[in-house]
Formats: structure tokens, sequence, C-alpha cells
């Protein structure tokens, strides 16, 4: 396939990415293709005019889980027309393809949320611990109102205590990579997501 030149730059990087691949290697693991990113896209435009109905005018404030919600939330606040702060907190609990159960809190929020509505953004909603978690650190905060909304949900998986509010996709309990999802940390940079191979 011969490479466009564009302002000096070969398009190279870009070629690559947008020649969608049926699977990935990542490490010791193979993963095949399992959501094609503009089913992604339309997904989070929907989930977008869900929250405009239920939370214009409102004080919101979207809290991204880092690493895995980066992409997700700037995808979101394209689509999101009303007022709103974002800011983040950073969880984990992963090693390789397993949960730990125990949640390690690396970045805590630095903002005032008492009196917010405040709408918590995940990547994915697993196990659900991360989640409960994170519940009862917002409980201490005087919050108007809590929210939860997924990319991803593994209702299989799932043991926690409070399901999330808003959901794109449930899927089956297995391991994705992509759209902001590694594993053990690689793999976030693709657009689509892909699903262990078994
Ligand atoms: P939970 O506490 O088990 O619900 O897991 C939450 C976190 O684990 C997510 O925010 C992800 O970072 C990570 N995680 C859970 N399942 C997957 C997966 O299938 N692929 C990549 N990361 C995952």
């Amino acid at each position: 396939m011969p490479i466009r030149k564009v302002t000096g730059f070969t398009t190279f990087a870009l070629q690559k990415k947008t020649d969608r691949m049926q699977s990935v290697s990542l490490h010791d693991k193979e993963f095949v293709l399992y959501l094609e990113e503009d089913k992604i896209q339309k997904a989070i435009e929907k989930m977008a005019k869900t929250l405009e109905k239920e939370y214009a005018g409102k004080d919101v404030v979207f809290v991204g889980v880092l690493n895995g919600c980066f992409r997700l939330i700037a995808d979101l606040m394209k689509y999101i027309e009303f007022e709103a702060e974002v800011n983040f907190i950073k969880l984990s609990s992963y090693r390789g393809t397993e949960s730990t159960g125990k949640i390690s809190d690396l970045m805590s929020l630095n903002t005032d949320l008492r009196n917010k509505h405040v709408i918590v953004l995940e990547d994915i909603v697993d196990t659900g611990h991360t989640l409960d978690y994170l519940r009862d650190v917002l409980k201490e905060k005087e919050l108007a109102s809590l929210k939860v909304a997924s990319l991803l949900f593994k209702p299989d998986a799932f043991m926690g205590r409070h399901k999330p509010d808003y959901v794109a996709f449930e899927i089956p309990n297995l391991f994705v990579v992509g759209y902001g999802l590694d594993y053990d940390g690689l793999g976030r940079n693709l657009n689509d997501i892909y699903q262990i191979k078994s």
C-alpha cells in the first residue's frame, strides 16, 4: 500500500491504526477483535445524550477513574454540552488479568465535592470492588448525588454492592483490552476492544 505524504510526514502510523486488526498479541497473550471503534463511539454519544437529559442545569462533576478511563472521558466530553467539572482519581486493583481484590488509592481527589452531582466514569466494572471502595470514599463528601457510568460491565463477575447506573455494553466474564484498557500496561492505545483468546 503506498504511503501518502502529509506536510512532509509519512502517514505510516495513521495507516497502521486505521487498518483494523482482527487479533493482537500483547506480552504472552492473544486477543481477538470484539467491539469496533464506531460501535464504541455511537454508544458513548448515546450515553452523553442520556446524561444530558438527567443533568443539564445541575452542578455536575465527572470523576474519571484512572488509568483506564482516559479515552472514555475524552470522547464523552466531545458530546457533553452542559457545563460540568472534570476531575480524576487513580485506583488500582489489577495485576495481569486478575483482580487482587485489594484497592490502592494512588492519586486522591483534590476538589471540594460538597453539594455536587457526581458522575463517576469507569472504563469497566468487573468484580465491583473498585466501585465499592470509591463509594465509601465519596460517601464522606456530602454529595448532592452519586451515579456511576461505565463503558463496559461484566455482570457475571460482579460481586459489588451497587451495579453501575449507566452502562454502554454488558460483556461476558472474559479479559478485554483496548480503548484505554490494558494487559500489564499494554493495549491502551488500541481504538477497538479485543477479547482474550480462550
Ligand atoms: P473491579 O474492581 O474488579 O471492578 O475492576 C476494576 C478495574 O480493573 C477496572 O477499572 C480496570 O482497570 C480493571 N479491569 C477489570 N477487568 C478488566 C479487563 O477485562 N481488562 C482490563 N482491565 C480490567
